[in-house]
């Protein structure tokens, strides 16, 4: 595995990964971004430029795809719209990203035979109870909640028929919530941080109570990595470094890790259709492939994570005011909409 294309190269989960090859592999990467709001090749600076191309294109660009593909050995499938409350207001792209997108990219990999492996989320399995004992396993039946995640779901379900119709070669990871460098700041821990860095008060939805089951984007990295590789072809593993904790205990630890009061958060109304809680056994991966995460110690990579926007605010200071006054559009959007919109659980 010689030439790799990785899709969606210049977003968080991609751009680290990139990364992570660069160091752990001799690879060639090819990335292939279409940079939308979400991506910025800032995140890929420092890379062997002689190791490293950047295709700035769409992956439902049929034609551009075919022509990337036909040259590499793997791709690996990170491009997507990934932002929940986005979908909430204009899923559009997230149906043609992540639904054609990976459509496009499947039809490539069946005429050229080249391995796939398709990145994709937890959340395709819906929500768990807050208290209940149960995570989610490999053979968990798909429940989405949100425009997001019920395209997370179908692209899935294409990769699954590919690889049953036409002998396709791929695999599907199922991961956890990420955290760590190079993530955008509309999400829940870069924005509060960089809030807090703001002199802005943190958004807390809701009560805070839903649980979100968090793992280091290096961990991430390193779990791929092992799939593609020495994953059995048709596969799905599930991603999780075992780290459950409500959104109201992460902001008070990240809080606690800043100098602020614990109670210095505004709460603002909850997210429509809100997911109560993530939760991975991720034992399939651990006992096949004997991977485990590095990053164990949550408050630990929190801090990391504080310390790089800290030092790094050349990097997100350009999308934060942009991404707060979407926010504050959505927020008007969601009012306007009036209550019995937000689709609550039946
Ligand atoms: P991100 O939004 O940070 O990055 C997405 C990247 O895809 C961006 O660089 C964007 O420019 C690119 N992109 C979007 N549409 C494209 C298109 N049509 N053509 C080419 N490029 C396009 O997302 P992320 O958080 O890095 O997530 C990456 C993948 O991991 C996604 O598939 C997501 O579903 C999955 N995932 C994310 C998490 C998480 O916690 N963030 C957890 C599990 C799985
Ligand atoms: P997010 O990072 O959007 O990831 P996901 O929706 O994929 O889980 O949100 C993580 C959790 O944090 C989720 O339960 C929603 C919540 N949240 C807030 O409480 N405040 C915020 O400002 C954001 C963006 C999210």
């Amino acid at each position: 595995m010689k030439r790799i294309l990785v899709t969606g190269g210049a977003g968080f989960i991609g751009a680290n990964f990139v990364h992570y090859l660069t160091e752990h592999s001799d690879a060639e990467i090819t990335v292939l971004d279409a940079l939308t709001y979400a991506g910025n090749l800032e995140s890929l600076r420092g890379i062997d430029k002689s190791r490293l191309r950047v295709v700035i294109g769409d992956i439902t660009d049929a034609p551009l795809v075919d022509e990337l593909v036909a040259v590499t050995d793997a791709v690996v499938h990170f491009a997507a719209e990934s932002h929940n409350d986005n979908s909430l207001f204009d899923p559009r792209p997230f149906l043609d990203t992540n639904v054609v997108g990976t459509y496009t990219l499947l039809e490539a990999v069946r005429r050229h035979g080249v391995r796939f492996h398709h990145i994709s989320t937890d959340e395709v399995y819906g929500d768990l109870e807050l208290e209940d004992p149960a995570r989610f396993t490999e053979s968990t039946p798909y429940n989405p909640s949100s425009p997001y995640s019920s395209t997370k779901a179908a692209s899935d379900m294409l990769v699954r028929a590919w690889v049953r119709s036409f002998g396709v070669r791929a695999t599907i990871s199922n991961c956890s919530n990420n955290y760590g460098p190079y993530q955008h700041v509309e999400k829940f821990i870069p924005r509060q941080i960089t809030n807090i860095l703001h002199g802005a008060r943190p958004k807390l939805y809701g009560a805070g109570a839903n649980v979100r089951d968090w793992i280091h984007v290096s961990d991430h990295s390193s779990a791929v990595w092992e799939i593609l590789r020495r994953g059995t072809l048709g596969k799905t593993y599930l991603i999780g470094a075992d780290g459950e904790k409500s959104n109201r205990e992460v902001l008070q630890a990240i809080l606690g890790l800043m100098g602020q009061d614990p109670d210095a958060f505004d709460t603002v109304t909850d997210r429509p259709g809100h997911d109560l809680r993530y939760g991975i056994d991720s034992t399939v991966l651990r006992e096949e492939l004997g991977w485990s995460p590095v990053h164990r110690d949550l408050a630990a990579g929190l801090d990391q994570t504080i310390a790089w926007y800290r030092e790094n605010p050349w990097w997100w200071e350009g999308a934060k005011a942009e991404t707060e006054d979407r926010y504050l559009q959505q927020a008007a959007a969601q009012a306007s909409m009036g209550p019995g919109t937000g689709g609550d659980k039946a």
